[in-house]
């Protein structure tokens, strides 16, 4: 047992601390605050604590649990609301009102309702096990079995194992392993600041389809992979994460939300449990777990969220599923780290962040990826993270500290957001480095087509952006007839494809089929002007074309209509032109 020394905003300094050991979760003082282990120097231990420090003082015990910081995870654990140290923010709110009490223990997963059991057909006595293999599963929500896994540690032969309805803690089978039996439940628990285990990693080869266009056509992630969302305030990244965490077709979604602004958090606790998953039509909260920092929590809980929400997506990713985590904002992760940092006087790196950002975000996006799990599946982790730097400059150490390790990067705009293009991501600065390994899946699943499109449409938007330049300087007027088509087409490509609601019903969400259909009609539409203005035909009477209103609003287009309008589309707009062309040469002739 040890004695506070010193209390400072979220750190505490306590003696008489031999026997813990680093990153020891620890009870603070008289209310039992959870803190950890940060530092220890003999018998002097620096502990970040999760909750409010007033009203603790020096004198006051510590205790340490002899335990890392950890996560319970077991069926019960989807549809939650956590804070940073996974406890559920319903039952800290049914414990103590609207302002959180201290020291509040809440169990993460209802530990008294029973579920269903059902075992492995290849798992029975005398079968041997090892750690991370499948014993059975729990049908959790009506969207996901939850899959029992053997404990870390623990592997050897069977000696019992049950079926049936049972809580989290029971007993469902028991593990012989060098004369020692092992009772295992369906509760687990793992340290938030160790990656899980896995066979081996993939490349990944597979997008996240996320029915936002702007991203599937342009800048895809792949399932496993890693992007930045960075951008000045009201740019629009709350609203990506949120159409990610809705559309994207992860089977699971963490959502890490690191409170912006006051009302945001509570946007997210009233607008998710109303969410319908669009794929099911069930609640999306079936498959969703969320992590809430209001921006009341204390910041050292902040810093612990992050690793929360990814070990939870990584306990997923070992059962098989591919799982999506959005973290809104990584940059006020980073300002806690700067926080405690600052309290710790540690020599300070760029901007007063600690010097050992850079390598806490790179670990954090390793833990990332598409694998080969220990019981022989495919699973995978895409990590998004928004970042907000100051005034939207991207020199600062947290976008640069991010830019350096993810390999998709939608920038956001301010002059796009203002000029209420949505999603606000700029086709010119943004990437992915995806392109070449999701090469074959997008030629299997749609084509060789698709990703020759992808590259023309690309061309058009930098063609545009330089003509831009010109017309800037001598007027549009100057430009020949089919350098003006190309800030024509350059305009629909943005107006009509590129720009997105995500508060219109048939707009939010566009399956890659509807993707391709749209950008083919763009295409085929600049390849006949083309041929027109070759005939001889002025732009002028092309730009007057009915057509041109039509693919505007193909993205009205009802999933289900795709085909039939894609037939139809074509045929108008080859006559059209056909009309147009004849119309010229007749008027021509007289
Ligand atoms: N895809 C979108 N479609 C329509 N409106 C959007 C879209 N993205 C952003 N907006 C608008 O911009 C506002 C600010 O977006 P938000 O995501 O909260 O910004 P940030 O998180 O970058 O501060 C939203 O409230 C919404 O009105
Ligand atoms: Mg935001």
């Amino acid at each position: 047992m040890g004695i506070i020394e010193k209390v400072s905003g979220p750190l505490v300094v306590a003696k008489d601390m031999l026997g813990s050991s680093m990153y020891d979760v620890v009870k603070v003082g008289k209310d039992g605050l959870v803190g950890e282990i940060i530092q220890l120097r003999k018998d002097r231990a620096i502990i970040q604590v999760y909750e409010d420090t007033t009203g603790i003082g020096p004198g006051e015990s510590v205790e340490s649990t002899k335990l890392p910081l950890s996560v319970e995870l077991g069926p019960g654990i989807l549809s939650n609301i956590y804070d940073g140290i996974q406890r559920p923010l319903e039952v800290l709110r049914s414990k103590s009102g609207v302002f959180i009490e201290k020291g509040i223990v809440a169990d993460p997963v209802d530990k008294k309702k029973k579920w269903k059991f059902v075992a492995d057909k290849g798992v029975h006595a005398g079968s041997s096990v090892s750690e991370g293999q499948i014993l059975g599963y729990v049908q959790e929500t009506e969207l996901i079995k939850h899959y029992i896994m053997v404990p870390y540690g623990v592997s050897g032969k069977i000696k019992s194992i049950k079926q049936g309805s049972f809580a989290v803690e029971d007993t469902i089978a028991v593990v012989e392993s060098k004369g020692k039996s092992h009772e295992i439940t369906m509760l687990q628990r793992r340290s938030v600041r160790k990656p899980s285990k896995y066979k081996n990693r993939f490349r990944s080869d597979e997008p996240l389809v996320t029915g936002q266009r702007v991203i599937d056509t342009l800048f895809p992630i792949a399932k496993g992979g890693t992007a930045a969302v960075p951008g000045p305030f009201g740019a629009g990244k709350t609203v990506i994460q949120h159409q990610l965490a809705k559309y994207a077709d992860s089977d699971i979604v963490v959502y890490v939300g690191c409170g912006e602004r006051g009302n945001e958090m509570t946007e997210i606790l009233t607008e998710f449990p109303e969410l319908k998953d669009p794929r099911s039509g069930r609640p999306l909260m079936e498959r969703t777990v969320l992590i809430a920092n209001t921006s009341n929590m204390p910041v050292a809980a902040r810093e612990a969220s992050i690793y929360t929400g990814i070990t939870i997506a990584e306990y997923f990713r070992d059962m098989g599923y591919s799982v999506a985590i959005m973290a809104d904002s990584t940059s006020r992760w980073a300002e806690a780290m700067r926080e405690i940092s600052a309290r710790l006087e540690e020599m300070p790196g760029e901007e007063g962040y600690p010097a050992y950002l850079p390598k806490r975000l790179a670990e954090y996006y390793e833990r990332g990826g598409k694998v080969e799990t220990l019981s022989g599946k495919i699973g995978s982790v895409t990590l998004v993270g928004a970042v907000s730097p100051p005034g939207g400059d991207l020199s600062e150490p947290v976008s640069q500290g991010t830019l350096r390790v993810v390999k998709a990067f939608w920038s956001l705009d301010a002059s796009l957001a203002n000029s209420r293009h949505f999603p606000s991501i700029n086709w010119l600065s943004s990437y992915s480095l995806y392109i070449d390994s999701l090469e074959s899946w997008y030629e299997k699943n749609l084509g060789k087509e698709f990703l020759s499109m992808r590259k023309e449409c690309m061309q058009i938007l930098q063609r545009e952006a330089e003509l831009k330049d010109i017309v800037q300087l001598v007027g549009a007027e100057a430009l020949p007839d089919h350098e003006r088509l190309v800030l024509e087409v350059g305009k629909m490509i943005r107006e009509s494809f590129l720009r997105q609601s995500a508060f219109d019903e048939v707009d939010a969400y566009t399956s890659l089929k509807k993707q391709e259909f749209m950008l083919r009609a763009m295409l085929r539409f600049s390849k006949k002007a083309e041929d027109s203005l070759k005939e001889g035909v002025p732009l002028d009477n092309i730009t007057k074309m009915k057509i041109i209103d039509q693919i505007a609003r193909l993205k009205e287009v009802k999933e289900h209509e795709v085909e039939k309008t894609e037939k139809k589309i074509a045929e108008e707009m080859d006559k059209e032109f056909s009309d147009t062309s004849k119309a010229y040469m007749e008027a021509e002739e007289k």
